[in-house]
């Protein structure tokens, strides 16, 4: 049915032309058969009277003589020939044949004869006339009037009419049968080619099957991708990513349309105190980087209500307009029982998921219950998705590894949906992934994105590896592509960052000499000691044992230090209802307290450990006042402690040091690189830079500010999303193709 109405779209415009031309057609052949007939029966009339012309003479002599009316009567036999008649040349009738209109006088017939037509309409029908001059040996001496039937031309005339309709017909027939032959073909046949390329299954499977054409399909799929590859590409050295420009291209490139973004940790945790309800904000990377993305994209954030006081403030759909007072964006908060909690993500997410992608020693557990839990909770985030939607297609920005599972649930609800998944954390090597029971589970849940983000392309590598290796699925590594039961993931690699702090808030910070002097009163140092300061969730993974480790070693190795370098620990509480991490916290406190024992003196303590959370403004400070900043992550997707750390020193002093585990030491490069499992590396870039002159200090720092202002977290945002805004675009070409196809 619908290719039958396809064909008469083509058909309509081509049986209309085809009538328009007979229309036009018809009466010009009607004319033009006349003017040639007209022609003909002149010189036809000019022999008749050449003939007749001897005759006459000899009979006008004899005004009594019957030869000519004989001779007039026998000349109208022929068919064509209708009546004959004579005029004197002062115009009078002289003779006529039987048949010639007793009406007509020879003016009349003169005045006719010269008309540009020269036809009269008499009671048989048409006639033609014509009045040639009877010539005789002495110049003209009469005039002849032949009056010729028209009746024949106007036979001739519908016989031709007939024969052209019916070529006319014929032509349209023939022309109709090869167009719907070849629509057939051709349009079947490159229709679902191009929704075959859009899917990025080529056009070879459903468009061509003949084996000759796929080198051509090979080749037009791969300049596809080579244009998007060349285009990503290019945005590569764009700069001046802010919050406007990306609104800008969330209105552009992605028409205003509803962005979605679903994490297991909220912005904003509303606490109930002794004072009254406070807003705190978490110790997390993932919320550092996408709170100012959502407050640029307006939009819906959904998440797990952890906070004491978060059912108090939301409305009857569990909503709350977030940042507090300023409303920019709408937190959804999801309730989870303590059960859910616990299997979801204490157990399946952070003893499962989390030291199975970090490869940190620390052995995953997998537990049956766990995983149910997992299902359920991911299930149930799909579910708010789809709630929260306003239209079929919204982009969902799926976040980490809480939610493996979500891209192909929202998927089955929302097919037309762009998700962007963003794994925030290491994707291990097959061989690591493999131990996990639910290894397909995962990958297949995580396939359902439409476009699947790393921080770094070995993570991307990795997720390739592990995919090849455990699911039947087609890759194309040149466009690092990923097709699974029709549909197509770009795993892509987008360094995440921080918002560049504005001119506004940097003016507000009070002088890096006013925050040193500050840090400095409140833990009693004397002004020349060297601060080195960590600042870290209290996670095994940060490698917080190996700094203290390193820290014990340089007072051991370079004994001047003790008395003058002091190492302040910031760590923020996290998951400790996990043994692991208790042990690990626990571990910590009597590393730090063996350390101080064994260097400290009196009033010098070599290490200070803060475990309680910090606000940001209260961790700006320290990163201002401290001397080196230590990160030393045992492995780290990113890690966006050393891009605050950068972001605070508009002094451009201090010293960073940077574990090569992270994947920031990819892009900051002018830092102090270690190995944080080497304990006597970290010692000696400690001493390193406790002693970097100032101009040194100065030249790293401007460098690494430059980086990270430019890499900042707009940019991140904004290539995923011009990234989606084109997966969009031929979405849309798609649906518009089939759209054409089914009218
Ligand atoms: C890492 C993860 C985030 C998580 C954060 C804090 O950065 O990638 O997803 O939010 O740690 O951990 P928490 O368990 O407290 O949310």
């Amino acid at each position: 049915m619908k290719s039958l109405n396809l064909q008469l779209r083509f058909l309509a415009p081509l049986v209309a032309t085809l009538v328009v031309a007979a229309y036009f057609a018809l009466p010009l052949m009607d004319r033009l058969t006349l003017r040639w007939f007209a022609r003909d029966l002149n010189s036809r009339g000019s022999l008749v009277t050449n003939a007749l012309s001897d005759s006459i003479a000899d009979a006008l002599g004899d005004s009594r003589d019957a030869r000519l009316q004989t001779l007039f009567d026998r000349a109208v036999q022929d068919e064509r020939l209708f009546a004959i008649g004579l005029c004197s040349l002062d115009g009078t009738m002289l003779r006529r044949s039987g048949s010639f209109p007793r009406t007509l006088d020879c003016k009349q017939a003169q005045a006719a004869a010269d008309l540009p037509e020269p036809r009269l309409r008499l009671a048989g029908g048409a006639v033609h006339v014509g009045v040639h001059t009877v010539d005789g040996e002495t110049g003209p001496i009469a005039k002849l009037v032949l009056l010729h039937d028209l009746s024949f031309i106007d036979r001739r005339s519908q016989d031709t009419r007939r024969y052209l309709l019916l070529f006319i017909a014929a032509l349209g027939l023939t022309i109709a049968l090869i167009t719907v032959v070849v629509a057939q073909l051709s349009w079947r046949g490159w229709m679902s080619g191009v929704r075959g390329l859009l899917r990025g299954e080529g056009l070879l499977r459903p468009m061509m099957a003949s084996a000759e054409m796929a080198p051509l399909a090979a080749e037009i799929r791969a300049r596809m991708r080579d244009l998007e590859d060349e285009y990503r590409r290019a945005q590569g050295p764009q700069t001046n990513w802010d919050a406007e420009r990306l609104r800008a291209l969330l209105r552009t490139q992605l028409q205003g349309d509803q962005v979605i973004v679903v994490s297991n940790r909220e912005p904003y945790i509303h606490e109930a105190t002794a004072g009254g309800v406070v807003v705190r904000r978490p110790a997390s990377g993932l919320v550092t980087a996408v709170e100012p993305v959502m407050r640029a994209c307006s939009g819906t954030w959904i998440a797990h209500g952890s906070g004491s006081a978060d059912r108090t403030v939301v409305d009857r759909h569990d909503r709350v307009g977030v940042p507090p007072g300023r409303d920019e964006y709408l937190l959804r908060r999801i309730w989870l029982s303590p059960e859910e909690e616990r299997g979801y993500y204490y157990g399946f997410a952070n003893e499962g998921m989390w030291p199975l992608c970090h490869v940190a020693h620390v052995r995953p557990v997998f537990r049956e219950s766990d995983w149910e839990h997992y299902r359920n909770v991911n299930q149930r985030f799909a579910d708010a998705v789809v709630e929260e939607a306003r239209s079929e297609d919204p982009v969902v920005l799926v976040q980490d590894y809480h939610f493996a599972l979500v891209p192909a649930m929202i998927r089955a609800r929302l097919p037309r949906a762009t998700i962007l998944t963003f794994w925030h954390i290491p994707w291990p090597n097959p061989e690591s992934f493999g131990i996990c029971p639910w290894r397909r589970e995962i990958l297949e849940g995580m396939l359902g994105s439409t476009i699947l983000g790393f921080h770094t392309r070995f993570h991307c590598k990795n997720f390739i590896e592990t995919v090849d290796r455990f699911l039947e699925a087609r890759i194309e590594h040149e466009h690092s592509t990923i097709s699974f039961k029709g549909d197509e993931t770009l795993v892509e690699s987008y360094p995440i960052s921080i918002e560049w702090p504005s001119q506004a808030q940097q003016a507000a910070w009070p002088p890096a000499p006013e925050c040193r002097r500050r840090v400095f009163e409140r833990m009693g140092l004397p002004a020349d000691t060297c601060l080195a300061l960590g600042v870290d969730r209290f996670d095994y993974t940060k490698g917080i044992l190996e700094r203290l480790h390193a820290v014990e070693r340089l007072l051991e190795k370079r004994p001047e230090w003790i008395g003058r370098f002091v190492f302040v620990q910031v760590a923020a509480p996290s998951r400790s209802l996990l043994e692991e991490y208790q042990t690990f916290q626990e571990r910590i406190a009597r590393l730090t307290q063996r350390i101080n024992e064994r260097f400290g003196h009196s009033n010098y303590r070599p290490v200070h450990l803060l475990a309680e959370h910090h606000e940001h403004d209260a961790v700006t400070e320290l990163f201002r006042a401290c001397d080196i900043c230590v990160v030393t992550s045992l492995h780290d997707g990113m890690n966006l402690v050393c891009k605050e750390f950068v972001a605070a020193r508009d002094d451009e002093q201090g010293a960073l040091i940077l574990s090569r585990f992270a994947g920031a030491a990819r892009e900051m490069t002018e830092a102090l690189i270690v190995n944080p499992y080497h304990v006597e590396e970290t010692a000696d870039a400690l001493h390193r830079a406790a002693t970097m002159p100032v101009a040194e200090q100065r030249e790293r720092m401007a460098s690494l500010r430059m980086t990270v202002r430019e890499n900042n977290v707009f940019r991140w945002a904004g290539h995923m999303l011009t990234d989606a805004g084109r997966s969009r675009l031929r979405e849309r070409i798609e649906a518009r193709v089939q759209s054409h196809q089914a009218a």
